[in-house]
């Protein structure tokens, strides 16, 4: 008994680089066969000789796990030639508002200043992964985003556009409003709400960018994730940092190791569309080629660990009820 996923794949994935990466690369590759990692390291992934020597690193922590890292470049003025030549190294680019997030100080100050990148990108391409959020008050950032998201899918009808960890009713709706307009969505953001993070205690370990929203919100994103929708994929924004980062602000939920055991508690035997979620729904959209691999959840109690390294997990020490199999 049990289920059998095909080829999981999380579309948005921090492993950050040395003892962290070794510590929690484990956690993602046990459940997925492939994940979009992201370039905001220090400093910032931004040429090809940088995606080469981040998966290298990234292939010699796996330790022969089959695991196929999507790389990502992090945006700035790209020329024609740079990006003709790295193309095939990478998934997509990602774009950061300068200042929005962790390591995210030379992202984009003016978007018009990027046009000339984007209409490369759309004739060569490569998709473009977005952080929404405008610098605006913390709970109406990605709402505010909204119509920018509209523009950049209407000035380049050819480019994928890729709204990552999506977590408003609005940006849900966006998705019918242009055919290149796709979605990752959060573990945390699709189960939890802003109470999670200030309703009771204070709780650093909720915290992240985007905030977690409103009820109301949350249950937009579980209709559109119950829904099968298409263009909906799972992208986990699982972000470690060390418990002392955490104390001090940093943004960021390490969600890795509880990521298909609660999915699995989510989807209540919909196995059907928890296929499309993690898997099928990214692979027919960018046509994505990831090693065979078949991941089993059994019923079997198991405990989070409390820690990972210096990184503490969400619902660190708390009892699943489903577990992967064969792991730790
Ligand atoms: O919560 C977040 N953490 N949101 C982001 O956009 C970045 C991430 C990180 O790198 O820690
Ligand atoms: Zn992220």
């Amino acid at each position: 008994m049990g289920i059998v996923l095909d080829r999981p794949v999380d579309m948005h994935l921090h492993l950050r680089q040395g003892e962290m990466l070794k510590d929690v690369i484990p956690w993602s590759s046990r459940q997925f066969a492939g994940g979009v990692v992201m370039p905001n390291l220090t400093p910032p992934v931004d040429s090809g000789e940088k995606v080469d020597k981040y998966r290298e690193e990234i292939e010699e922590a796996l330790n022969g796990e089959a695991f196929k890292p999507l790389m990502t470049l992090f945006m700035r003025n790209y020329t024609y030639r740079e990006l003709k030549e790295w193309r095939s190294k990478i998934f997509s680019i990602k774009l950061y508002p300068a200042g929005i997030t962790t390591n995210s100080e030379a992202g984009v100050k003016k978007l018009e200043e990027i046009y000339p990148v984007l209409e490369i990108m759309e004739e060569l391409k490569i998709p473009l992964s977005v952080h929404g959020e405008t610098n605006g008050f913390v709970m109406e950032r990605e709402r505010e985003f909204a119509p920018i998201y509209l523009k950049l899918a209407k000035d380049f009808p050819n480019l994928p556009i890729i709204m990552e960890h999506i977590s408003t009713i609005e940006l849900v709706d966006l998705l019918e409003k242009a055919p290149n307009l796709y979605a990752t969505i959060t573990l945390h953001h699709l189960l939890f709400t802003l109470d999670d993070v200030v309703g009771g205690k204070l709780n650093p370990h909720f915290f992240c960018k985007p905030i977690l929203k409103t009820p109301k919100d949350r249950e937009a994103l579980q209709n559109v994730v119950k829904s099968g929708h298409p263009k909906v994929m799972f992208g986990s924004d699982s972000a470690p940092h060390p418990l002392g980062g955490k104390l001090r602000g940093s943004a960021g939920v390490f969600s890795a190791p509880v990521i298909l055991p609660l999915l699995t508690l989510f989807f209540r035997g919909d196995v059907a569309t928890f296929q499309k979620f993690v898997s099928s729904n990214a692979r027919e959209n960018f046509k994505l080629n990831l090693p065979t691999k078949k991941v089993k959840i059994v019923e079997e109690q198991w405990q989070v660990p409390y820690i990972v390294g210096e990184v503490i997990p969400l619902l660190a020490g708390k009892i699943l009820p489903f577990r992967i199999k064969n792991s730790k």
